[in-house]
């Protein structure tokens, strides 16, 4: 049997962790027994609770309450509350997800004290450290043992670091594996659209049913935190719905919401109330969010998990960064970059809805990346 300790704390790993537990339950039970760490970097109910509620996930035997907080205080608190929980549970292995605050903490608390880190979603890279999020996937990569990659490109990437796979070489500590076995997300997309379209009452209370409309996200620090970035999205939002008579929904992050209600975002303030075609909403659980995705016609985002739920529901997206990890989406022309340009967004906004494109090929993986992961932790040389 082996113990596995997983790190959760930001809305996205808690839906990632999802997947894996999903399939530990209905395949791997007898073979491995997970614990869960909930960090509290997210810690509203739209953010955390709701999703526990929705998708059917363990609740967390620890919660480390951290919140808001800088990223140097943020993770050390998270460092040292993780710390304590290996010494005490003395796990075969840290599972931890994607690139958040969270990550970081759990794969350095687990690597400081010798214990083999699990990376689900490594190798993304976006090749501007400007991002938060670039810095905790690099330092996770390096330190860990086990390197699950949804993507070739990540693959590519982590062997451009020197990061590269040793076949049957005992796991040790100092060894590394890298796999290139689909994305987690994708199962969950799977297994929860058909729920989310059977039983998501989102569209029947916005009064969307059978309307086109435009979903938007907008989170990133380099979007929220800009006033003239988030004005000029805004006003690229606000033009595309006059000029094609659509409804746009924002389903917004507690600190978009914040910084919108701040004085100086009184410009996008009137641009939005000027229009009763743009709808602000707050966050939304999983299945709204699922249902909400399906029934849209075009995705504006910078989330890194909405692009890819875009491509899985087949909507083109326009990416509002000037980089992104899903290189696949923008080479396969099925999302554009325009950072936060009016321009930009305008015109690839316009380009997608006269001419939405056709293809969306299997990038992702099948829907059984979790069942491939627990597969290959159940038969690897543990020492
Ligand atoms: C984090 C991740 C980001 C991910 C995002 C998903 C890092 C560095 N970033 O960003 O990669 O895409 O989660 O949502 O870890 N807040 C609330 N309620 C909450 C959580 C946050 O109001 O439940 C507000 C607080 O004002 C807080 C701010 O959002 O200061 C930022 O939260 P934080 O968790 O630090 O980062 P995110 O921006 O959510």
């Amino acid at each position: 049997m082996i113990k596995l300790l997983t790190i959760i704390g930001a809305r996205p790993q808690i839906i990632k962790a999802a997947a894996l537990s999903r399939a530990i339950e209905s395949g791997f039970k007898q073979e491995v027994a997970e614990v869960i760490l909930h960090t509290g970097q997210h810690y509203d109910d739209s953010m955390s609770e709701v999703f526990f509620r929705e998708m059917q996930i363990p609740q967390p035997e620890y919660n480390l309450k951290i919140g808001s907080a800088s990223h140097g205080s943020q993770t050390g608190q998270m460092i040292g509350g993780i710390e304590e929980v290996i010494l005490k549970e003395k796990p075969d292995g840290m599972v931890v997800y994607g690139d958040t605050n969270s990550t970081l903490a759990g794969a350095l608390a687990a690597a400081k004290l010798h214990i083999p880190v699990i990376h689900i979603e490594a190798g993304l890279r976006s090749f501007n450290k400007q991002m938060p999020e670039e810095i905790n996937r690099i330092a996770c990569d390096h330190v860990s043992t086990l390197l699950f990659s949804p993507t070739l490109t990540g693959v590519k990437n982590l062997e451009e670091e020197g990061i590269v796979h040793h076949e049957n070489e005992k796991l040790s500590f100092d060894s590394q594996g890298v796999y290139h076995n689909g994305d987690v997300m994708y199962d969950n997309t799977l297994f929860f659209r058909q729920i989310a379209l059977s039983n998501s009452p989102i569209l029947k209370n916005l009064g969307l049913e059978n309307k086109a409309y435009i979903l938007a996200t907008i989170h990133r620090p380099s979007n929220t935190d800009v006033t003239e970035n988030l004005a000029g999205i805004l006003r690229a939002i606000d033009r595309v719905s006059r000029e094609k008579k659509i409804e746009m929904i924002l389903p917004l992050h507690p600190r978009t919401l914040a910084i919108l209600k701040r004085d100086e975002s009184r410009d996008s303030m009137e641009v939005i109330q000027a229009n009763k075609l743009i709808r602000i909403i707050p966050a939304v659980s999983f299945l709204d969010m699922i249902r909400l995705e399906a029934g849209a016609c075009l995705l504006l985002t910078d989330s890194g998990g909405v692009q890819k739920e875009a491509w899985f529901m087949e909507k083109p997206v326009v990416v509002l960064r000037e980089e992104t990890e899903w290189v696949e989406i923008i080479e396969a022309g099925n999302g554009v970059l325009t950072g936060p340009d009016p321009e930009k967004i305008i015109s690839a906004s316009l380009k997608y809805l006269d001419a939405p494109p056709q293809n969306y090929p299997p990038i992702f993986g099948d829907g059984k990346a979790a069942h491939r992961i627990l597969e290959i932790l159940t038969t690897v040389n543990w020492q």
